[in-house]
C-alpha cells in the first residue's frame, strides 16, 4: 500500500503560526542575528528562509553577511559585540564557515543564553539529560513530523542513520526520551540493510542520494528523510529512494517539503523562548 505523505510545510506553518501568535498576544520583541560567512549559494537560501520566517512570526532579523576572507578574530569580535547586544536574542552563525575558520571555537564563543542552535557545549549537555530550553531544530522537527502521524514512539524500534552532533546523535536523544529503542548506525555498521529493515520509525541522515531502498524498509514503517542532496541536473533529492520506498513505508516525508521546512520552524521556536528567558 502507498505511504501517507507526512506534509512539512502543514506542520511549520502550524508551529510558526503557534510562535507568531505568541508573539503578538503577549507583544514579546524578540530578535535573532544571523551571519553568513562567504558566498556557499546553499548557505544564502537557507538564510533567506530564515529572514521570510523571521518576517512572519514577527521576529526581528539582523543579517551580517561577511566576505569569505573573514579572520577568526573578526568573527569572534562579532559574536562577542551580538552577546552583547540587548536587541539580539538569537545568534545563529551559518555552517559550513570557509576551511580556514574554526567551527568549534566559534560555537563555544556564542552565549549559551543565545545559541538557538543549541550547538553550544552546554546546550548539547542539557540535551543528553533531556533538560534543555533550546532543541536541537533539526531533530526536533523531526520529532514533530513523527507525532504528526499519531505514532507513538516509546516501544518502537527507531533506527537514525547518521552520527553527526547536528543531527544523528541528537535525534538518537529525542527518541530515547520518548522511551524509544533506539540504534543509530553509520559507515562502520554491519548488516546495514538488516538493521534499517527492523525499524519501525527510520530517520535517514547521511548525506547520500536515494540511499534507502525498499529492501531496508518495514512495511509500514515511518520514514524521515533529513537528506537534502542537489543531484547534477539541479533536482533535490533526499537520502530515501522515495519511488519504491513510499510503496512500502507506512508515512514518509517527502524532499523538498518535509524535515527542511521543520527546521526553521523549530529555530523561530527557539529564538522566542530566547526572548522570553531574557525577560525572566
Ligand atoms: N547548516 C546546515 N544546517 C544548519 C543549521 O541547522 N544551523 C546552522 N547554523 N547552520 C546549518
Amino acid at each position: 500500500m502507498a505511504a501517507k505523505i507526512i506534509d512539512g510545510k502543514a506542520v511549520s506553518a502550524a508551529v510558526k503560526e503557534q510562535v507568531r501568535a505568541e508573539i503578538e498576544r503577549d507583544c514579546i520583541k524578540a530578535g535573532l542575528a544571523v551571519v553568513i560567512v562567504g558566498d556557499d549559494p546553499a548557505s544564502r537560501v537557507y538564510v533567506n528562509n530564515k529572514k521570510k520566517a523571521c518576517e512572519l512570526c514577527g521576529i526581528k532579523s539582523f543579517e551580517y553577511a561577511l566576505p569569505a576572507e573573514t579572520t577568526q578574530e573578526e568573527l569572534l569580535e562579532l559574536v562577542d559585540t551580538l552577546n552583547n547586544d540587548d536587541n539580539v536574542d538569537g545568534i545563529l552563525v551559518q555552517l559550513p564557515l570557509p576551511k580556514h575558520l574554526d567551527e568549534g571555537a566559534v560555537i563555544e564563543r556564542i552565549s549559551p543564553k543565545k545559541d538557538v542552535d543549541a550547538f553550544h557545549e552546554s546546550n548539547v549537555g542539557k540535551i543528553m539529560i533531556g533538560s534543555y530550553a533550546f532543541l536541537p531544530c533539526t531533530p526536533a522537527g523531526c520529532m514533530e513530523l513523527i507525532h504528526s502521524t499519531g505514532v507513538d514512539v516509546a516501544g518502537k524500534e527507531c533506527v537514525v542513520i547518521g552520527r553527526s552532533n547536528i543531527v544523528g546523535k541528537p535525534m538518537a536523544m529525542l527518541l530515547l526520551h520518548e522511551n524509544g529503542t533506539v540504534t543509530v548506525c553509520h559507515s562502520k555498521t554491519k548488516n546495514l540493510a538488516e538493521v534499517c529493515a527492523r525499524a519501525d520509525i527510520l530517520v535517514a541522515a547521511v548525506g547520500r542520494p536515494n540511499f534507502v531502498t525498499a529492501d531496508m524498509v518495514k512495511e509500514g514503517a515511518v520514514v524521515i528523510d533529513v537528506g537534502i542532496n542537489r543531484l547534477e541536473n539541479g533536482k533535490l533529492c533526499g537520502d530515501v529512494k522515495f519511488d519504491e520506498v513510499s510503496e512500502k513505508a507506512g508515512w514518509i516525508t517527502p524532499v523538498p517539503g518535509g524535515v527542511g521546512p521543520m527546521t526553521i520552524a523549530m529555530l523561530m521556536k527557539n529564538t522566542l523562548t530566547a526572548a522570553k528567558q531574557k525577560k525572566q
